[in-house]
């Protein structure tokens, strides 16, 4: 092990989001626009790229490693480098290995990702509804996702439900979904819809559900206990002590939890962004590729890139405008 990556606020990183596609099999409206121009195949690391990338993370002191996309399960190969970071988890260097997906190849890649010690996954899902599913995803079908989401626990995989609140399109559902996630013993997480890149006309404050209304809403029903609880995500957590079931809040725009923040996102093409709402971004494939066999330069440009990580993201819609948009999309950097 190398000296641990801290950051200019003391924040140690010891999380890194890797992005392995730009691709998705979806289209989710608050995600992406109708048309999206997707990166040529050959300004992707490889999967031995990959490998070396987050090889060399770990060494620097990474001990969760969360793979993302766009959709990571429609990255060619995957199962690969899935198989190739078990070894992480073996030494015992890397705690936890797992990824957030929207579920629709998980039917054929539960039981896979289970054998490379998989414990957990994140699963976005924002209906139970069939026809608002097709209508939110553009491309997606939910009696697939659902059959994706039985083989993730019939492999044996803890599955946590993400679903962005939004207004006037999941708000009656509130309690579905949390009755829903009860029943099959899941977690879930609500999120609060960000402003990132160009979605066609959309209007983000509309829709804009606060999670404390959420909350409230939810407080009608059941007693909810604060948890200190953290799965070293974003996320603060209740117990809904009626069902003993754990529910979950990502408030950027209510509650900002910047000062916390242990992570950084890694593109499919090997940029590193130090935050999700800023534009900075270091590129780490040029010294990967640039020295076969020597990991010193990309660890020097790491150690540079963490060195200038910013106090946080900007967004905010408390002047009823959008402030702090950032131009990327969020299949780009993965959430
Ligand atoms: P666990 O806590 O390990 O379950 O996961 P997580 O919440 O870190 O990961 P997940 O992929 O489920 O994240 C859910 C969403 O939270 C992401 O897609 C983002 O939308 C949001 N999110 C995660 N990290 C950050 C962050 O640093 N800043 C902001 N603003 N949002 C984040
Ligand atoms: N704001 C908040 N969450 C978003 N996601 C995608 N776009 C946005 C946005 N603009 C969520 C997805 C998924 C995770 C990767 O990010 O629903 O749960
Ligand atoms: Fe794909 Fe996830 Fe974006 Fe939906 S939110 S389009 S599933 S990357």
């Amino acid at each position: 092990m190398t000296e641990p990556l801290i950051d200019p606020f003391q924040r140690a990183i010891s999380y890194l989001r890797v992005s392995v596609t730009d691709r998705c099999d979806f289209r989710c409206v608050y995600c992406m626009s109708e048309n999206m121009t997707f990166l040529p195949k050959k300004e992707l690391l490889t999967l031995e790229e990959l490998d070396r990338m987050c090889t060399t993370f770990v060494r620097m002191g990474v001990e969760k490693l969360r793979i993302t996309g766009g959709e990571p399960l429609v990255r060619k190969g995957i199962m690969t480098f899935f198989d190739a970071m078990t070894r992480h988890l073996e030494s015992g260097a890397l705690r936890e290995l797992t990824l957030t997906t929207n579920g629709s190849q998980l039917e054929r890649f539960a039981q896979p990702l289970h054998d490379a010690g998989v414990r957990r996954v994140n699963i976005s899902l924002d209906t139970l509804d069939e026809k608002k599913f097709a209508d939110v995803t553009r491309w997606g079908r939910l009696p697939q996702v659902m059959r994706g989401i039985d083989a993730a626990q019939k492999a044996g995989l803890r599955v946590k439900i993400n679903t962005v609140a939004l207004k006037g399109f999941n708000e009656d559902e509130l309690f579905p979904l949390v009755d829903w996630c009860a029943e099959r013993d899941m977690d879930l997480t609500f999120i609060e819809v960000m402003p990132m890149g160009d979605i066609g006309n959309e209007d983000r404050i509309d829709q804009y559900w606060k999670l404390t209304d959420l909350r409230a809403q939810l407080a009608e029903r059941f007693t909810l206990t604060d948890l200190a609880e953290r799965t070293g995500g974003p996320a603060r957590y209740v117990r809904a002590e009626e069902t003993g079931q754990k529910i979950g809040f990502i408030t950027p725009l209510s509650h900002n939890f910047c000062e916390s923040c242990n992570r950084v996102r890694l593109t499919c093409t090997g940029e590193l962004y130090m935050c999700l709402g800023q534009e900075d971004m270091a590129d780490l494939r040029a010294p990967l590729r640039n020295n076969p066999g020597n990991d010193e330069p990309l660890e020097d440009a790491i150690r540079a890139a963490i060195a200038r990580k910013p106090k946080g993201h900007d967004f905010d819609y408390s002047r009823q405008t959008v402030d702090g948009r950032v131009s990327r999309h969020m299949s780009h950097t993965g959430g």
